[in-house]
C-alpha cells in the first residue's frame, strides 16, 4: 500500500497517488468554474453527484466495449482509476449546435446536425483551450495518426451509446467532451477524466429543461438539483 499523495489539483478534481502501482484516486470536488475560471462558485453536493454519475456512465460504455480508465468508486468523493499519460485534447462531440460553436463560427444555437460534428481543442488554460485540427495534433506530436483515428471512433461511439441510453429516459444529449489518455503500465488507449453533467450539455427531450454546467454558466436555476434530478432520471440515486 503506498502513502497517498496529491499530485495534481485541477478546477473540478484533485488528483492522488493510488494505493498500487499504475493507479490514481480521483477525488470530486464541489468548485464549479465556467469561462475558463473567470466564474467561481463553490456548490454544496456537487462533487458527490458528479462522482456517481461519472461511475455510472463509465460503466455503461465499458458494458459496451469501451475501454476506460475507470476501476471502481472508493467512497461518496473518490475513485479508483488508471494512472495514464493524458493526451492534451479535449474532444468535443456535438449533435446540435450550443455554446462557442455558435459565437465561433455564427451558427444558430440549436441547429441539429446531420451527423455528429467532433472538435478538438489543446488542452492549455494558459491559451485558453484553443481549436486544433488534425495537423496541429500530428505536427506538435500530441498524438499520432494511427491514435487519432482510434479516439474518434471511441469518441463516435461513446456518444452513440450515451445519446440513445439518455433518449430512453427522455433526455437528449446535446454535446459532450472527453479526454483520453494512455495507460502507463500498458500504453492502451482509454476515456479517462469524468464523464458528467459538467462535460455535457443535456436536456429534457419535451420540455427543453437543462440538466447541465449552462445553468451555472448563466445562473439560470440551481446546479445542484438539476444535476440529482437527472441522477434520479438515469436511476443513478433513489
Ligand atoms: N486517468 C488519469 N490519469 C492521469 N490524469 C488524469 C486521468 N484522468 C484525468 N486526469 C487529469 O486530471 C485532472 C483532473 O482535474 P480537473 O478536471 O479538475 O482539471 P482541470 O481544472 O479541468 O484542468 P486541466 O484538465 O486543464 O488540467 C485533469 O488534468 C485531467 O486531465
Ligand atoms: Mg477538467
Amino acid at each position: 500500500m503506498l502513502v497517498k499523495q496529491k499530485i495534481y489539483e485541477g478546477k473540478a478534481k484533485i488528483i492522488f497517488t493510488g494505493p498500487q502501482q499504475g493507479t490514481l484516486i480521483q477525488y470530486f470536488k464541489d468548485d464549479a468554474t465556467a469561462f475558463n475560471a473567470k466564474k467561481f462558485d463553490v456548490l454544496d453536493g456537487k462533487g458527490e453527484i458528479n462522482n456517481l454519475i461519472s461511475e455510472f456512465i463509465m460503466n455503461k460504455i465499458k458494458e459496451k466495449g469501451i475501454p476506460t480508465h475507470f476501476l471502481e468508486r472508493i467512497n461518496s468523493r473518490e475513485q479508483l482509476i488508471l494512472d495514464c499519460k493524458i493526451i492534451p485534447l479535449e474532444v468535443v462531440i456535438r449533435n446540435i449546435a450550443a455554446g462557442s460553436i455558435c459565437s465561433r463560427l455564427g451558427v444558430k444555437s440549436g441547429l441539429k446536425f446531420k451527423e455528429p460534428l467532433i472538435e478538438f481543442y489543446y488542452k492549455n488554460d494558459n491559451l485558453g483551450d484553443p481549436i486544433v485540427n488534425d495537423s496541429h495534433i500530428s505536427l506538435l506530436e500530441w498524438s499520432t495518426h494511427t491514435e487519432l483515428k482510434q479516439v474518434k471512433v471511441f469518441a463516435l461511439e461513446v456518444n452513440n451509446i450515451l445519446s440513445r441510453y439518455f433518449l430512453k429516459v427522455g433526455i437528449t444529449l446535446i454535446d459532450l467532451k472527453l479526454e483520453f489518455g494512455r495507460v502507463k503500465v500498458d500504453n492502451r488507449l482509454v476515456v479517462a477524466d469524468e464523464i458528467s453533467p459538467d462535460s455535457c450539455r443535456l436536456c429534457d427531450a419535451i420540455s427543453q429543461e437543462k440538466f447541465d454546467k449552462d445553468i451555472f454558466r448563466f445562473d439560470t436555476g440551481d446546479l445542484v438539483s438539476s444535476y440529482r434530478k437527472l441522477a434520479k432520471r438515469l436511476g443513478v440515486i433513489l
